[in-house]
């Protein structure tokens, strides 16, 4: 390996942190490149939970460099927490994590504003209030404010200066609210400052130059390919490309410096927040999945919603992101089902789509063919021979449909609970 990158291949939540921790160990440095504290990445070791949402996944091998890309929101005091967390359980991150001046800030007043939307809009989205999509809105007006511009603390100022007053203004005008004080932003934004500057770095050039020293790269990819801007849900996205365009554009790598794309399916589907779900189970099943799945938001705790694998949001995925293989997730959950539907392909009245629609708003209606469960415990299998035959064959015909490479297998939350498979 050189230069990996891990992408979600559904609606986020597919267990992609669990396999960056797997991967880890054997790559030298890992890198988020897109998404911000909405993201929620957990990591179990030794039966002790950990959930990231800013600091890559990688974070709990000791001897790994972690980096925050250019195409992450970073929301400074959210981050020290995280640091302060982290390093009360023993593990050091000092100087093995290094953030991009190129990141983009969240600030109090962009999370303010994801309440505000939200709450005035009449198609709700359900975010995770985390001032993912005002953050990256300010960036697009160019009123954003970088990492980099907290180390010289006029300009500080001077930006800070020309995004709140139009902010400030928003408030009042629109909301009938009271303006947000420069000083206390700019304490918090000292703050973070003062504890971070050592870590502040250009994340692009310093990838370049790893990947000359034949480094072993790992790309953190948060949410999931029907959440990506451009290509997922839209409106009901976050608003970052969650795809493989956004490990380019969120480390500054060129397309040839990237060898593998592994994507990360859950074997079957979650959604948290609103928006069309075609494989969605309102029903006992859907509910059982919760249930044993643990299907409740790593960053909201809201229960996610559930239902059953879509092959056809898996074939748009290895085409979006030239998906190299596949790591199938939490395969011991369906444990227990008679039969495991899967969606073959959509139709829409009667019609037959050869796509991934780019939107929902027509009544799509899954193509659904059931397999034969398996009652058996898989958690303890350590390899393809070992899964029962039932589950075996779930395998080959995700596999088989799909013509790609399902290269690790994940039966159970603990870095234990994996085999590899090709
Ligand atoms: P991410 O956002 O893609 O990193 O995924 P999350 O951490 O939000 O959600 C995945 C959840 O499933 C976490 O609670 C993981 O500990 C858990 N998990 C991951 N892989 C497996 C697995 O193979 N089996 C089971 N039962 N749980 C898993
Ligand atoms: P990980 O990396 C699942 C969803 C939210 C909402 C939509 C927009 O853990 O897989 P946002 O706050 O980004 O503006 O919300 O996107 N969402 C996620 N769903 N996993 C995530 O991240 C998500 N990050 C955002 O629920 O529907
Ligand atoms: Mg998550």
């Amino acid at each position: 390996m050189s230069c990996v990158v891990i992408i979600g291949t559904q609606w986020g939540d597919e267990g992609k942190a669990k396999m960056i921790d797997y991967f880890s160990a054997g790559a030298d440095i890992i890198v988020r490149y897109q998404g911000g504290a909405n993201a929620g990445h957990t990591v179990v070791t030794g039966g002790v939970k950990h959930v990231f949402h800013l600091i890559p996944s990688g974070i709990l091998h000791p001897d790994k460099v972690c980096v925050i890309g250019n195409g992450v929101v970073l929301d400074p005091e959210q981050l020290l927490e995280e640091v302060d967390a982290i390093e009360k359980q023993g593990i050091e991150v000092g100087s093995r994590l290094f953030i991009s001046d190129a990141a983009h800030l969240i600030l109090p007043y962009h999370k303010l504003f994801d309440e505000l939307v939200e709450e005035s809009r009449a198609d709700r989205i359900g975010t995770t209030k985390r001032g993912i999509g005002p953050a990256y809105s300010d960036k697009a007006l160019r009123i954003g404010i970088r990492v980099g511009d907290v180390l010289n603390d006029e300009y500080l100022a001077e930006r800070l200066a020309c995004g709140l007053s139009m902010k400030n203004r928003q408030l009042a005008q629109m909301y009938d609210r009271a303006p947000f004080d420069s000083a206390k932003i700019l304490d918090q934004v000292r703050n973070f400052r003062d504890r971070m500057k050592g870590n502040i770095i250009n994340t692009q050039y310093y990838l370049h130059r790893a990947v000359l020293q034949k480094k072993k790269i790992l790309l953190e990819g948060a949410q999931g390919v029907a959440l990506d801007i451009d290509h997922g849900t839209y409106p009901f996205v976050t608003s970052s490309n969650t795809t493989i365009g956004g490990a380019l554009t969120g480390t500054g790598l060129s397309p040839f410096n990237i060898d593998k794309i592994i994507g990360i399916t859950k074997a079957y589907v979650t959604r948290v927040g609103e928006g069309p779900f075609p494989t969605e189970d309102e029903g006992d099943d859907g509910a059982r999945l919760r249930e044993k799945g643990g299907e409740f938001g790593s960053t909201t705790g809201r229960p996610r919603r559930c239902g059953w694998f879509d092959m056809e949001i898996m074939r748009y995925s290895k085409r979006v992101n030239g998906l190299t293989s596949l790591a199938l997730t939490k395969l011991d959950v369906l444990s227990g089902f008679k039969k495991i539907k899967v969606a073959a392909g959509y139709e829409i009245d009667g019609r037959r789509l050869e796509y991934f629609p780019s939107s929902m708003h027509h009544r799509i209606r899954p193509v659904y063919e059931e397999l034969d469960g398996w009652d058996e415990d898989i958690s303890a299998c350590r390899s393809f021979e070992a899964l029962p035959l039932n589950a075996r064959s779930y395998v080959d015909y995700i596999r088989k449909t799909l013509d790609i490479p399902i290269s690790i297998v994940s039966v159970g939350p603990d870095r234990e609970n994996t085999f590899i498979l090709e």
